[in-house]
């Protein structure tokens, strides 16, 4: 494989790839909701579909069929074209989804979708070269970015070493590697990593920028001790403390799934909510040294209800913060 830097620019909004080794984890789940917590904050979220087949954030949340609509597979048609105006006309002619709550209301949250409805996308339609896919995905951040004025983009990615996923981690300033507690998905999960250090081998900066998330962990199962375990396994291998967070399986979530946009907003008391809206806020923090995990059990266990505001509080607070540290670089 060609040697391929990682970039992460100053000016671009956040930058959050969600991904995992193995299928059915939890990515659009924690994607969408992700992005719906970031929201809160009244900053600008663009979610971007980047599973061309399972299309898992489109479905759940446009509700439309999508025709005339910006959309991954549309701009993918650019990725040859080196001087850029194919991917600059596609931005400027058509909109992203404007997303609503489930009351219909508008939130400042926007889709790119994955595909239009009823379409296949043939992987050889665009290149497989993957140095030309990350510059195709920093200028498509760029273009977005202008258009669109975002605070943060969320890809929700296919599992495995996509080459979508792989380009998308090279521009992102957060990499989440979703996975569940079982040795399979965890291999995967690790595997998955191994192969990120790989393609990125020369720039360490991208694998920083790691963190693992365990999710759907089995009621009375112990999540400190699963986490240190895995930990343990991390430090092993790659003799590195990436960040950790879990999530446990949350029944009600489960049982709602595809009902409504976002669990975060239906079930906002839900162990699930509480843990997506610790993870947000302590993603927009600066400090990265703690585990993850115990900050966000500690952070889940002494907010009391109601969650949202303080949740949003908190998160504005980190975001804010984040970005004065960002600015002040
Ligand atoms: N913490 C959780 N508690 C309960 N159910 C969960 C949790 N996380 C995810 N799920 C359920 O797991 C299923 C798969 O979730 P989801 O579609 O988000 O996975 P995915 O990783 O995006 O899958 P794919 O690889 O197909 O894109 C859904 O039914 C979802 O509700
Ligand atoms: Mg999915």
């Amino acid at each position: 494989m060609d040697d391929i830097q990682g970039s992460v620019e100053a000016d671009l909004p956040q930058i959050i790839a969600i991904s995992s080794g193995k299928g059915g984890v939890g990515k659009t789940l924690l994607s969408v909701n992700l992005a719906r917590t970031l929201s809160w904050s009244d900053k600008r979220i663009l979610l971007v579909d980047l599973d061309l087949y399972n299309r898992g954030s489109t479905t759940l949340i446009a509700d439309s069929p999508i025709i005339d609509q910006l959309t991954v597979a549309g701009m993918l048609e650019s990725v040859q074209d080196k001087s850029n105006t194919r991917l600059r006309n596609e931005i400027s002619e058509k909109e992203i989804v404007d997303v609503t709550d489930d009351s219909g209301n508008p939130i400042p949250l926007y889709l790119v979708p994955s595909t239009t409805t009823n379409t296949i996308v043939r992987w050889d339609q665009y290149s497989y070269d993957l140095s030309r896919l990350q510059k195709f995905m920093l200028r498509a951040v760029r273009e977005l970015n202008k258009k669109y004025n975002l605070d943060c983009v969320v890809f929700d990615c296919r599992p495995g070493p996509e080459p979508l996923f792989l380009a998308a981690a090279g521009i992102a300033t957060d990499i989440i590697l979703v996975t569940e507690a079982d040795i399979i998905t965890l291999n995967g999960n690790i595997n998955l990593y191994r192969y990120l250090a790989d393609t990125y081998r020369n720039n360490s900066e991208v694998l920083r920028n790691v963190r693992f998330v365990i999710n759907r962990i089995p009621k009375g199962q112990d999540i400190a001790h699963i986490e240190r375990r895995y930990m343990r396994r991390l430090v092993d291998l790659f003799k590195t403390r990436p960040n950790l967070a879990s999530i446990p399986f949350d029944d009600a979530i489960f049982q709602s799934f595809g009902q409504h946009r976002f669990a975060v907003d239906q079930l906002p008391n839900s162990p699930f909510s509480k843990h997506i809206a610790c993870i947000s806020v302590e993603l927009f923090s600066s400090n990265h040294d703690e585990l993850l995990s115990d900050r966000c059990r500690n952070m889940a266990s002494t907010v009391n209800e109601p969650w949202f505001s303080a949740g949003k509080r908190a998160l504005v607070e980190a975001f804010e913060s984040l970005m004065k540290t960002r600015n002040e670089r």
